[in-house]
């Protein structure tokens, strides 16, 4: 069922003279039409029907489903709806849909929460909005690209201290279910030193949406956020445009020379969401399941995020789920690949209650060299090196294996590991401004 307000705006779109198709197949996902000319990526509305008959009325209610065109053979289109198809029938109408109308956005999106089609679901009437909202963001010259030369605070100590973060970087937050992924989000979301944080939750569970805009993102987090939310029940399509439209939302602001962290739970959902549509048309499946046009489209999105040429920046986290912890799933390698660092949480860190569980040494930031001042470099590196030596007899502790005194420089790193462990533990409602994570970073090796 669409909305009332989607209906009427999306019917005055029709055009009076373009002639109707009609429904001539519909198997799982993906629905075939006929008889008038669709274009890729075009949108159209799909007569529907029911028995049931609205009181007093002997007319049967008839409402119309939104649908995108995804691919067509000979004369005939394959379309995919937006929600759940109910009450289709055989040769039931299609309206091609022109769009005249782009979304309005502007200040005023700040605070709200809207689904894949950017309409909004939180009860607060219309979104206003000035400026027309660009669905696809002109790519940016590489050469005119603002570089990553700012530190992004994003509150989290083990990450501003040891895995800084620049203004326009793009980095994973990998790990297996229930690590803590979604935890550490709400925990940025709230300390990062932003304008405008744009969240997408994309596929994840109905119930974690309003636990996360409640709890994580709180009055003040959501003041200065705009939510994008197509949880799992949602078609593929409405989570394919749900990323989408988060990465358009977050362009706009960094264009009016906003400083915007895009964050995305999860970049998993979304390739699944491609998988299911490009496995629905047919595409044969490769590495996992996933079609080969999963992983050029990923670059693509991802390449959407990042600094323009203007003086605003635009940095963005996706989660990637490792799907039995395995750093080698598709989605991860790839994601590794075309990002500017990962954050890999640990579930052996998680199951001994250390959180955020971020596993330093699996862990990396590209552009730490380029935000980061020598002297934090020098000690990050030491304290790195010493939490390596440190596993190394970890293990021997308990069993009274290890003797002091044999190497000086395990000697110091046993000394120094509970300041170590301090610094990286931090609870869920602790902020850690940069400054002074790097003045504590200095103090822990003095
Ligand atoms: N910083 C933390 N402090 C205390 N407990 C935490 C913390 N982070 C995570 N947890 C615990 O781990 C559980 C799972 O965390 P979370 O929902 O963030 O995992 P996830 O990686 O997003 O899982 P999924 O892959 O299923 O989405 C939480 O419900 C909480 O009990
Ligand atoms: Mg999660």
């Amino acid at each position: 069922m669409i909305s009332h307000a989607l209906r009427r705006v999306e019917l005055g779109e029709v055009p009076v003279a373009t002639p109707t198709g009609r429904l001539i197949g519909a198997s799982g996902l993906l629905l075939e039409a006929t008889g008038c000319t669709l274009r890729t990526g075009q949108r159209c509305l799909i007569e529907t029907g029911s028995d049931h008959r609205p009181e007093g009325t002997e007319a049967p209610l008839r409402d119309w489903l939104a649908a995108q065109v995804v691919g067509f053979r000979d004369q005939t289109a394959y379309l995919m709806p937006f929600k759940k198809p109910d009450g289709l029938a055989a040769g039931a109408r299609v309206l091609p849909v022109v769009e005249r109308t782009h979304l309005m956005i502007g200040p005023q999106w700040l605070g709200r929460i809207v689904n894949g089609l950017g309409e909004p679901i939180d009860g607060l009437g219309r979104l206003g909005g000035d400026l027309p909202l660009n669905m696809s963001p002109p790519k940016v010259n590489p050469l005119r690209k603002r570089p990553v030369d700012e530190p992004l605070d994003v509150g989290v100590r083990a990450i501003n201290g040891l895995l800084t973060l620049g203004r326009g970087q793009r980095v994973g937050l990998m790990a297996g279910s229930g690590v803590g992924k979604s935890v550490l989000l709400g925990l940025i979301t709230r300390n990062t030193v932003a304008d405008v944080v744009v969240v997408g939750l994309i596929g994840e569970r109905g119930r974690e949406v309003r636990e996360f805009i409640e709890l994580s993102l709180g009055e003040a987090g959501l003041a200065r956020a705009v939510v994008v939310v197509a949880p799992a029940d949602e078609s593929p399509l409405m989570r394919l445009r749900a990323t989408e439209l988060c990465h358009s939302i977050a362009a706009h602001y960094r264009d009016q020379g906003q400083h915007v962290l895009l964050l995305i739970d999860s970049l998993t959902r979304y390739a699944m969401a491609r998988r299911e549509v490009a496995l629905a048309l047919g595409e044969p499946p490769a590495t996992r399941g996933y079609p080969p046009s999963v992983f050029s489209l990923l670059p693509e999105l991802v390449e959407s995020a990042g600094n323009g040429e203007g003086p605003g920046s635009m940095s963005a986290i996706y989660t990637v789920l490792a799907e039995g912890d395995d750093q080698q799933d598709p989605v991860v390698d790839t994601a590794r690949a075309i990002l500017d660092g990962h954050i890999v949480l640990s579930r052996a860190l998680a199951e001994r209650g250390h959180y955020p569980a971020i596993d330093v040494a699996q862990s990396i930031s590209r552009c730490m060299s380029l935000v980061a001042g020598r002297p934090q470099q020098e000690a990050a590196r030491l304290v790195k090196q010493l939490m390596a030596r440190f596993e190394q007899v970890r293990e021997l502790m308990p069993l009274g294996a290890y003797v002091p005194g044999a190497d000086p420089a395990t000697d110091r790193a046993v000394a120094l590991w509970p300041r170590i462990e301090a610094f990286l533990h931090q609870g869920t409602h602790e902020g850690a401004p940069m400054e002074q994570t790097v003045a504590r970073l200095q103090e822990l090796l003095a």
